[in-house]
């Protein structure tokens, strides 16, 4: 079924990012993982390679896998909540984030995850409406969704890349945290 709807995608004009897009950036990872995790959309990087967070903050978020004991090609399924990239890395619109929904949910139906991780905002908001829950509200707490299946907030490795600290409570220590709780409400 996935492989069937990557190969639809290829020619994919449900919205107007279909015009400047070099690849579609379909999903890495096995699709039996217990964890799904869904960023925001590609950068530069991922339109090129056809693979989502190859980038600085892939490579940022590739740290925090392994620190978590999270294997990126085995426990993971990862996806973006659009498939093609914004011009200039701007955040997709309501538009585009609509037109690619179904994509979303489709690979969400045939994964069939335990765990959703909700690499920040543009993510989280997919997920969850409500005005007043920033991510930084939001995460540390566990949302549910279809089935059972937990969702888990992070901040974004596009953040963290911003901020250095490690110290105790820090944005890195917290998404370490998060990224441990939602190893193990994986039951990996
Ligand atoms: N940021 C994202 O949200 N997704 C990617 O694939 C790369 C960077």
């Amino acid at each position: 079924m996935l492989k069937e709807l990557k190969e639809k995608l290829k020619d994919c004009t449900n919205c107007s990012l279909c015009s400047s897009r070099s690849n579609i950036v379909f999903s890495d990872g096995s699709e039996n993982a217990k964890i799904i995790l869904i960023g925001e959309a590609p950068g530069a990087d991922e339109d090129k390679s056809g693979i989502p967070f190859v980038g600085r903050a892939g490579k940022l978020l590739n740290e925090f896998l392994s620190n978590a004991g999270i294997d990126r090609k085995k426990d993971l399924y990862i996806i973006n909540t659009v498939k093609c990239r914004p011009p200039e890395n701007r955040k997709p619109t309501k538009e585009e984030k609509n037109a690619c929904g179904k994509n979303l949910e489709a690979q969400i139906k045939a994964v069939n995850p335990k765990v959703i991780i909700l690499c920040g905002a543009t993510a989280f908001e997919s997920f969850i409406d409500d005005k007043k829950m920033t991510i930084s509200k939001a995460r540390g707490q566990i949302f549910e969704y279809k089935n059972g299946i937990k969702l888990i907030p992070v901040f974004h490795p596009s953040f963290l890349l911003r901020k250095h600290s490690t110290e105790p409570n820090s944005p890195r220590d917290l998404t370490l945290k998060d990224l441990i709780l939602a190893k193990e409400l994986s039951n990996l």
